[in-house]
């Protein structure tokens, strides 16, 4: 079978390739193996081949934080799934076309889900959606301002938002993402640069904004933080710049702004099992219905691994990139 493997840590196309492996086996009693229909790109991913995630496991190591896979066997313990199910993994490694795990690691889909949507379903939904709830309470009306708005958690938030009752301003690099992020339900749209809580102000009416979700760093960050409301939060999920988050203190110690970071494992880890099985059942049954989508540019073969690795660095792109490691789905 073909499994992803990168031998270094350096510039993902040129570490990572599609080895032949051996054969994954039979599930043991509490065991359960699918075949990986679909998995995406994330930024998390570029990083960890890069050797800049938390994640630095020895090597060769497969990246891989999520897919949608197909289980072909399960132990005689197992009773949650069947052979036939689709189901995601919440465990790692996924970049491969065979993958053996816990049965306590999978969790069945909804039928008929789409299965790029599924593909997507472990980490960008649930992070869209915890950011929402576990930072600072919100009420109905509150506004929220997210920096990487076009990303697939951008696109998550703001629909998540809306039904709550909240509304969002959504920042980006280029004002041709205007139309589309309102379609999805944006109340206002802003291009980043630094005279942002200007910008930001005008598209409110200058509402007072409660949140700030902030996944670029930097600079970005002290941007985002002007926007922000006295005795408001920003919440730092992510580094697109590559570069770690800075803040003004007079936003700390003049307006007492709340500065928390974020990161899925460690807010799914505060709850229980069957707590996670529904809040993956609640976001399956938005995807199957079409209120929650996240786009994808292009589908790629497990053997053009480099090729998808490339063109998922590349600024500006119109989704996510997958790859299909045993055919086309
Ligand atoms: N902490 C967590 O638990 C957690 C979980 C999930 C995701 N994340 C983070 O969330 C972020 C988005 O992930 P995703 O999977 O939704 O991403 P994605 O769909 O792959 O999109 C990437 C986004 O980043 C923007 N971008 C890239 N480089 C940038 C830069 N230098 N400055 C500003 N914007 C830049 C792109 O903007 P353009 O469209 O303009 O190119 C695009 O909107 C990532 O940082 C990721 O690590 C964190």
């Amino acid at each position: 079978m073909k499994r992803v493997l990168i031998d270094s840590y350096g510039q993902p196309e040129e570490v990572a390739r599609c080895a032949d492996v051996a054969d994954v086996g039979t599930p043991g009693p509490d065991e359960v193996v699918f075949d990986v229909v679909l998995f995406p790109i994330n930024p998390a991913d570029v990083w960890f081949c890069k050797g800049s995630y938390r994640l630095k496991p020895p090597l060769p190591a497969t990246p891989g934080a999520e897919c949608i896979g197909r289980v072909t066997a399960v132990g005689s313990g197992v009773s949650h799934v069947e052979a036939g199910d689709l189901v995601i993994n919440l465990q790692r490694e996924n970049w491969a076309q065979k993958r053996r795990v816990k049965g306590d690691d999978v969790i069945r889909v909804p039928a008929g889900l789409d299965l790029k949507q599924a593909a997507m379903l472990r980490i960008n939904p649930p992070t869209a959606l915890l950011m929402l709830s576990d930072i600072i309470t919100l009420q109905a009306g509150d506004w929220v301002a997210q920096n990487v708005a076009n990303s697939a958690v951008g696109r998550l938030v703001i629909p998540l938002a809306k039904a709550r009752g909240l509304k969002t301003v959504n920042i980006v690099r280029r004002e041709a993402l205007f139309a589309d992020l309102t379609a999805l339900g944006a109340d206002a749209c802003v291009v980043d640069g630094p005279d942002l809580a200007d910008r930001v102000k005008v598209a409110t009416g200058g509402a007072p904004v409660r949140l700030g979700l902030d996944a670029v760093s930097g600079a970005a960050t002290a941007r985002l933080a002007t926007c922000i409301a006295d005795g408001g939060a920003v919440c730092n999920y992510g580094a697109m710049s590559g570069e770690d988050p800075v803040i003004g203190r007079s936003e700390l110690i003049y307006r007492g702004l709340m500065v928390s970071g974020f990161m899925l494992g460690r807010f799914m880890a505060r709850r229980t099992l069957p707590q996670i099985r529904d809040i993956y059942a609640d976001l399956g049954r938005q995807l199957l219905d079409g209120r929650l989508s996240a786009p994808v540019e292009k589908i790629y073969a497990i053997d053009d691994i480099k090729a998808a690795l490339k063109h998922a660095q590349q600024a500006a792109r119109s989704g996510k990139i997958l790859v299909a490691p045993n055919g086309m789905p």
